[in-house]
């Protein structure tokens, strides 16, 4: 543990950098979502227009959409499809790239990563349901090493938001993130260490940026499909990626208008 002494000043920074961000209420919202299909909803109902001076480098597939919506600047970024495949760029590597970069450009206020989830019926998620996370972890980065394997895991609280909570009435769950959209017997024990209620491929990923940076992160995740059942998770995923996009936007814009107006003391 670091010196008393060194402890009072970390707390000090800690707590100046709190009061520095109440001095507005939030202006600068990121949104980051994996696929194309989960955005363009919000998109419109956001009214935003694609990025024409792209803020990235030049020759990423990475697509900003931003406007003005009620009084906040709302960006949502897509990380675009891959340049060789076609297919939307799903998965940890591009979902830390998009977050660091934008945080770069647009210094966001609030980070929320919005996408479709497989949920475990056996902890309550049913389809269609929309978690808000309570915590995050990955479930495939096994280091076992003393300490590195807490750093593979990487569990970290998310920015803590009960009055979203108790208005919205949305519900609360652990957020498990891993490369993959199958489950290996190593991924459904990780899992379970982790008491993940529903599982994603970015989650963790976006918060690790975030922490990084001190930007706080929320995280808005919809069941597409149920991992403990007894369908294909491919197949159940992209029969019900659509209607599931739809309860997914919903709830992500009834936390934006939560949020517009308001603090991040009063999330
Ligand atoms: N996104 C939607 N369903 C998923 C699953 N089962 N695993 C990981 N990411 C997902």
């Amino acid at each position: 543990m670091a010196p008393l002494d060194e402890r009072t000043e970390i707390a000090e920074v800690e707590t100046s950098g709190s009061i520095a961000t109440e001095k507005k209420p939030i202006s600068t919202i990121l949104i980051i979502i994996a696929m194309q299909t989960e955005a363009l909803p919000l998109v419109a109902k956001f009214q935003l227009s694609e990025d024409q001076d792209s803020v990235f480098p030049k020759g990423v597939p990475w697509v900003r959409y931003h406007g003005i919506y009620k009084d906040l600047k709302i960006n949502i970024i897509w990380p675009g499809k891959d340049q060789s495949l076609g297919v939307d760029c799903v998965g940890t590597i591009s979902a830390s790239l998009v977050t660091y970069a934008s945080i770069q450009a647009l210094k966001p206020d609030l980070i929320i990563n919005a996408g479709t989830a497989g949920g475990f019926k056996a902890k309550g998620a049913c389809i269609g349901d929309v978690f808000l996370a309570s915590r995050v972890a990955f479930h495939d980065r096994r280091i076992p090493i003393p300490v590195f394997d807490q750093y593979g895991i990487g569990a970290r609280k998310t920015f803590p938001i009960p009055n979203i909570f108790k208005e919205l009435k949305l519900k609360e769950g652990k957020l498990s993130t891993g490369d993959s959209l199958d489950m290996s017997p190593h991924d459904e024990a990780a899992i379970a260490a982790n008491d993940a209620t529903v599982k994603d491929m970015e989650g963790a990923a976006v918060a690790y940026v975030a922490d990084l940076l001190s930007v706080p992160a929320i995280f808005v995740k919809a069941v597409s499909d149920i991992v403990d059942g007894d369908k294909p998770t491919a197949e159940e995923f992209l029969r019900n990626l659509v209607a599931v996009t739809a309860a997914l936007d919903q709830a992500v814009t009834q936390v934006v208008d939560f949020i517009n107006g308001k603090f991040l003391s009063e999330l």
